[in-house]
């Protein structure tokens, strides 16, 4: 079965069962600081799984393109991938754990659909802990479906929990799914089951049982609804299904891996060094055309979305040096990218120029960078052979790496030139300290969950659109949402608009939307089909995809969008807006940083 197959079959099955399909949308979050891109289908659903109303209903299912780079160090395995896509089903206050599991069995398991043996099937459910019951009623179900008792594993809280770490919301038990691949584990009987990292165990579905909201104390207290989100992986479930040994082998990877072999001029599949260098450069690539190529697509640079796109790239750039290919060449792979997903993802595909020379570029700007760390380390060449221990100090590879961006393996490479080694303990001990500076806030964008919906998110939400608005009616409706990030602190919003703002139009700006916020304008949310919101002017993302019907906020006469929520009730909760720095965010798009004080304040 084909990936094409899989989506379609996933999706028919849920209409089957009630479902509504809703489209997959941008990789880019929307309004969610909490995460730098959709870690998981779940993401975009924040505001529903938190309560709010969605216009198709309390069944719902998609098809949702991830990005997660927690384990890009695993990448090139038999399983992991930094850019997947996730099948989800979800019940917003609907069913719970009785038909979410047995709807996962019969759709894993029925000849009808993908007709998985069952006695290859493993499953764990939640151990419970001090305060929260063992989830025996998940594993009663599977039990009664089939699955016996030694094939059921009880974990800990890393292993079958979801939901927000540390802070408040809605979160809950899960139960994972695992497939028995029956590779050897080298611990033989004695292997540990699913949480065993011996590459015999492939997790393909989990379903999360959102039943409990974490409260300020840390208890949890049950909620009157309980919600259910579950991920199916794609690329995993079609290795499965096609009998193949990794990812890689299937139809969504190889033919990005030819290209790579032909242009080695090798084949796959000979030698696993060189495999696993190709097998990286390959999802790496992936990935960058799909960030690049996102309706919110951002392009390499040094803070958030464009410095995970640059560490990939570069990461490409060095496994293709390590193959002997020393110019430019990502476009060629990303090429054979953009065929596998032309019926699958349209609006990615028709960026192949922009993809294609933002690739180019980072490629040479790399290798500037890496020529121009080879003239430094010339430099330092006569002083460094002085040293009778002929050893680079940990101390120097780290700031070669950290003042010019040159990669430890490059240093290595060229201390290895000239009959020296590189302190790696130094230089790992010096990049911990770095990493655990930088680590705090890296975790906060990388961690999924659930973003932070307090009540002053919810304030900075309406105070953007009242924002949009106010910036169509100054600069004129070119002025479009190009993108939005709010935290409890400040909103954040990019828009399209070719030159820096004037002070009088930022004051312009600034003068509308405390007015409208004066003016104690009433919001309200209706449930339309898109064509007719739109016939009524209401504004919605550039580029992103609707489903038919669609929920839009009116804020007063003022404005109309298109949007999820959640929103305050009458502007006057805002308080005084202020803005407080105007600046450029990429090519043609500005970036407005504001906050809303109190009445007396600023
Ligand atoms: N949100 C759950 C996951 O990503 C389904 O595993």
């Amino acid at each position: 079965m084909k990936a094409s197959e899989l989506r379609q079959k996933f999706l028919e099955f849920f209409k089957q069962k009630g479902h509504a399909e809703i489209s997959g949308k941008s990789l880019i979050p929307e309004n969610d600081p909490t995460v730098l891109f959709n870690t998981a289908g779940m993401q975009p659903l924040v505001p529903y799984l938190l309560g709010e109303k969605h216009p198709l209903g309390t069944r719902l299912a998609d098809v949702q393109k991830c990005v997660r780079t927690g384990d890009i160090d695993s990448v090139g395995d038999h399983s992991h991938l930094t850019f997947f896509e996730m099948l989800g089903n979800w019940s917003l206050g609907d069913y719970f754990k009785e038909e979410a599991i047995t709807w996962s069995y019969e759709f894993l398991t029925s000849p009808e659909w993908l007709g998985i043996p069952r006695e290859k099937l493993w499953v764990t459910v939640f151990a419970g802990e001090e305060g929260i019951p063992r989830d025996e009623e998940s594993a009663a179900i599977w039990k009664r479906l089939g699955i016996p008792d030694n094939r059921i594993s009880y974990l800990d809280r890393e292993h079958n929990w979801w939901g927000p770490a540390g802070s408040t919301g809605p979160c809950g038990p899960d139960t994972e799914m695992f497939y028995d691949t029956g590779r050897p584990c080298p611990r033989g009987d004695d292997c540990e089951g699913p949480t065993c990292k011996c590459g015999r165990w492939l997790e393909i579905w989990n379903d999360v049982f959102m039943q409990y909201n974490k409260q300020a104390d840390g208890s949890y207290v049950p909620l009157a609804k309980k919600n259910v989100d579950t991920g199916m992986g794609v690329e995993r479930t079609i290795t499965v299904l096609q009998g193949k040994d990794s990812v890689y082998d299937t139809e969504l990877f190889q033919p990005i891996l030819k290209t790579l072999s032909d242009l080695v001029g090798v084949p796959y599949g000979q030698d696993p060094a060189r495999d696993s260098s190709m097998r990286i450069i390959a999802d790496h690539v992936k990935t960058a055309c799909f960030i690049i190529g996102d309706d919110l697509g951002v392009s390499p640079s040094n803070v958030g979305q464009g410095y995970v796109l640059r560490r990939l790239i570069r990461r490409a750039v060095r496994h293709g040096r390590k193959l002997g290919l020393h110019g430019p060449f990502l476009k060629i792979p990303a090429a054979a990218v953009l065929e596998i997903y032309t019926d699958v993802y349209p609006e990615v595909v028709q960026r192949r120029q922009k993809i294609q020379e933002e690739l180019t570029h980072e490629e040479e700007r790399f290798l500037k960078t890496l020529e121009h760390g080879e003239k430094e380390f010339e430099k330092m060449l006569p002083g460094l052979l002085k040293n009778p221990r002929k050893e680079l100090s940990g101390r120097l590879a780290f700031k070669l790496y950290d003042t010019y961006g040159f990669p430890i393996e490059i240093t290595e490479e060229l201390a290895m030139e000239h009959g020296m080694t590189v302190d790696r303990a130094g230089f790992d001990e010096a990049f911990a300290k770095h990493q655990e500076v930088s680590k705090a806030g890296a975790d906060k964008t990388f961690k999924g969950g659930l973003a932070d919906h307090s009540e002053m998110t919810t304030r900075l939400h309406t105070a953007t659109h009242l924002l949009h608005k106010a910036l169509q009616i100054v600069l004129g409706e070119h002025a479009r949402q190009r993108g939005s990030n709010i935290t409890p602190e400040r909103l954040r919003f990019d828009f399209s608009h070719p030159q820096k703002m004037s002070d009088d139009e930022i004051q312009r700006v600034e003068d509308i939307v405390n007015e409208q916020i004066r003016r104690g304008l009433e919001v309200s949310q209706s449930v339309l089909p898109l064509e007719e919101a739109k016939k009524l002017g209401a504004m919605a993302l550039f580029g992103d995809k609707y489903e038919d019907v669609v929920k839009v906020y009116r804020i007063g006469d003022f404005s109309l969008e298109v949007c999820g929520g959640p929103h305050v009730n009458n502007t006057r909760e805002l308080g005084k807006f202020k803005i407080q720095k105007e600046e450029a965010s990429s090519a043609g798009v500005r970036r407005i940083r504001a906050v809303l004080l109190d009445e007396n304040q600023g």
